[in-house]
């Protein structure tokens, strides 16, 4: 079997946390990386040069129509177009966990703009350079919170849920430019932003690691072979799928 040719890839998100473990991954596999993030896109595409990796750092907030716009094309230029996005920027471990009606309506607004919003600008802004490359690849990053339906995080939980509807009803309209799109749901994994957020020990032992079939904490490691399958070659056939990724928590 001939080895695969390498994809140019966007990852959202991707200058640190569950994003620049996917990065690192796919650049050590010989894939060319696009960072798009809000703050350090630069310093951690550089990181990855420094590896010996093909990558490319750019300012962009997922929000804005704009900023994604010109993500895609800088890509385009750079890497003479797109092969894959990975929709991995979200709002998780910044939020304040709080009961469902204390949540005020422009917090609903921010997690579902960032988380919703967001994962649709960049999936529209790529979509001429997949539909170029033939062999395009849509990844986005979920979680099982639409599964377990956790407490105090509606907004994020209703948002996650919105993730995996949006990827079962884009694999049906885009298969036939022969583009997968595919989603990842982890479970609680100990990121750098959960990390920072200490969001570990506020969210409680229970989501952690109770009802795992394997019982310890997830780490960024755990998710990046997903990912390096579903935007594989070999993975051309499989499509709206969530494949959940979380030591055996939940069985979809
Ligand atoms: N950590 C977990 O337990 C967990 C579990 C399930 C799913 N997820 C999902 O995985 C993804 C990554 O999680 P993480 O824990 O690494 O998060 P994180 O907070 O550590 O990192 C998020 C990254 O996204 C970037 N980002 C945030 N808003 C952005 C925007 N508007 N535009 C561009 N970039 C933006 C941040 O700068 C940061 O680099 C998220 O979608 C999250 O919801 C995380």
């Amino acid at each position: 079997m001939k080895p695969e040719q390498p994809k140019t890839i966007a990852v959202t998100g991707g200058a640190s946390g569950i994003g620049y473990a996917f990065c690192e991954h796919l650049a050590q596999l010989g894939h060319r990386i696009v960072i798009a993030d809000l703050r350090g896109a630069d310093e951690a595409a550089g990181k990855l040069r420094a590896a010996g990796a093909r990558a490319i750092g750019v300012k962009c907030d997922v929000v804005s129509e704009d900023d994604v716009g010109n993500m895609a094309r800088i890509a385009e230029k750079e890497f003479e177009g797109i092969d894959g996005l990975v929709n991995n920027a979200g709002l998780f471990t910044t939020l304040a966990l709080k009961p469902f009606d204390q949540i005020t309506s422009a917090e609903w607004m921010r997690v579902m703009e960032v988380n919703t919003l967001g994962p649709f600008n960049c999936a529209k802004a790529v979509l001429p350079a997949l539909r170029k490359s033939g062999r395009g690849r849509l990844v986005n990053i979920a979680s099982t919170v639409p599964i377990k339906g956790p407490p105090n995080m509606a907004h994020y939980v209703a948002s996650k849920g919105a993730v995996i509807a949006f990827t079962r009803s884009l694999a049906r309209e885009l298969a036939r430019d022969r583009i997968t799109v595919n989603a990842i749901a982890p479970g609680f994994t100990l990121s750098e932003g959960v990390l920072q957020a200490d969001l570990q020990n506020r969210i409680g032992d229970n989501a952690r690691t109770t009802g795992r079939c394997i019982q310890r904490d997830q780490v960024p490691a755990d998710l990046v072979g997903a990912l390096a399958y579903l935007v594989s070659d070999g993975a051309g056939f499989v499509t709206g799928q969530t494949l959940a990724v979380d030591g055996g928590g939940v069985f979809l």
